[in-house]
C-alpha cells in the first residue's frame, strides 16, 4: 500500500496529513486565546468562539491521528541520535498526544459546567456534556487549561528547535521525515 511507511523512513502520508492539520490548528488556538487576553465577554467571543470551535476539531482530528498510528506504526527513529535525544523526543511526543486531547476534553468539560454547550461555526452545537453545573469548578478546569495550554506552547518550541537542530547541525534531513519530497533517507 501506498501509505504504508517505506524504508526511507518517511512518516505514512496520512500521519503527514494529520501532522500539519493539528499544528497549524493548534498555533492559531494559540493566538486566537492569546488575542483574547484581558477582553471582557462579547469582544472576547470573537476570538474565543473560533478556539473553542477549532479545540473541538483538533479532538476529532487526534482521535483520528492515534486510530492511524495504531495501524500505521511510525519509521523507527534514526538510531545515530543519542539515548536522551530519543527519550527527550519520545516523552514530548507522549505530552503532545495526551495534551491534545486533555486540552479540548477540559475546555469541553470546564464550558459543560457552566451549562453551555460549543458552537462549531454557527454550524452545529456539541452538547454539554452531562455534568452537574458548578461554574467554580469550571474556572478551576479552565485554569488548568490555561496552564496546559501554556505548557503545550513551550514544548512546540522545544518540539521545533529539536526538529531544526537535527536538520541542520546534524544534516540527518530530519524534516524530511514529516515533509515529503524534501530529499532522500
Ligand atoms: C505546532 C504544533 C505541533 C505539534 C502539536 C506537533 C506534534 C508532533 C508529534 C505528536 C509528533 C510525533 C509523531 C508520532 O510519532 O506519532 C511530531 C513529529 C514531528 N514533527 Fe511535529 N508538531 C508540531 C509542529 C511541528 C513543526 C512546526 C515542525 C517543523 C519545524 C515539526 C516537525 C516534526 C518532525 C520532523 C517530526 C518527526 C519526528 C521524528 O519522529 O523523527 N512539527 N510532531
Ligand atoms: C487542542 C485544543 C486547544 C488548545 C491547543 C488550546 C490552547 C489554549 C491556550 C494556549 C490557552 C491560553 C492562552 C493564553 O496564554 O492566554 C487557552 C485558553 C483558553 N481556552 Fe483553549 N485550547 C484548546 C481547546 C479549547 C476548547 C475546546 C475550549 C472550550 C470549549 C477552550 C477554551 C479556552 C478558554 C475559555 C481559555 C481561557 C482560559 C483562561 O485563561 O482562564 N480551549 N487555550
Amino acid at each position: 500500500m501506498a501509505t504504508i511507511n517505506t524504508p526511507q523512513a518517511r512518516y505514512s502520508t496520512g500521519a503527514i496529513i494529520l501532522h500539519w492539520l493539528i499544528a497549524i490548528a493548534v498555533i492559531v488556538n494559540w493566538r486566537l486565546a492569546e488575542a483574547a487576553e484581558g477582553l471582557e465577554r462579547p469582544a472576547a467571543a470573537v476570538y474565543m468562539d473560533p478556539h473553542k470551535a477549532i479545540g473541538m476539531i483538533v479532538l476529532v482530528l487526534t482521535v483520528a491521528r492515534l486510530a492511524w498510528r495504531y495501524m500505521n506504526p511510525p519509521p523507527p527513529m534514526d538510531p545515530g541520535y543519542a539515548a536522551w535525544e530519543r527519550y527527550l523526543a519520545k516523552a514530548v511526543h507522549g505530552i503532545f498526544y495526551f495534551l491534545l486531547l486533555a486540552l479540548p476534553l477540559g475546555g469541553w468539560f470546564a464550558s459543560s459546567s457552566f451549562g453551555m454547550g460549543i458552537d462549531i461555526f454557527g454550524l452545529f452545537t456539541v452538547p454539554a456534556l452531562p455534568v452537574a453545573e458548578n461554574p467554580a469548578l469550571g474556572k478551576s478546569v479552565f485554569e488548568l487549561h490555561h496552564t496546559g495550554g501554556v505548557i503545550m506552547i513551550l514544548l512546540v518550541g522545544l518540539h521545533i528547535a529539536g526538529a531544526l537542530k537535527h536538520q541542520f547541525l546534524d544534516k540527518n534531513n530530519e524534516l524530511g521525515r514529516m515533509i515529503p519530497g524534501l530529499g532522500k533517507r
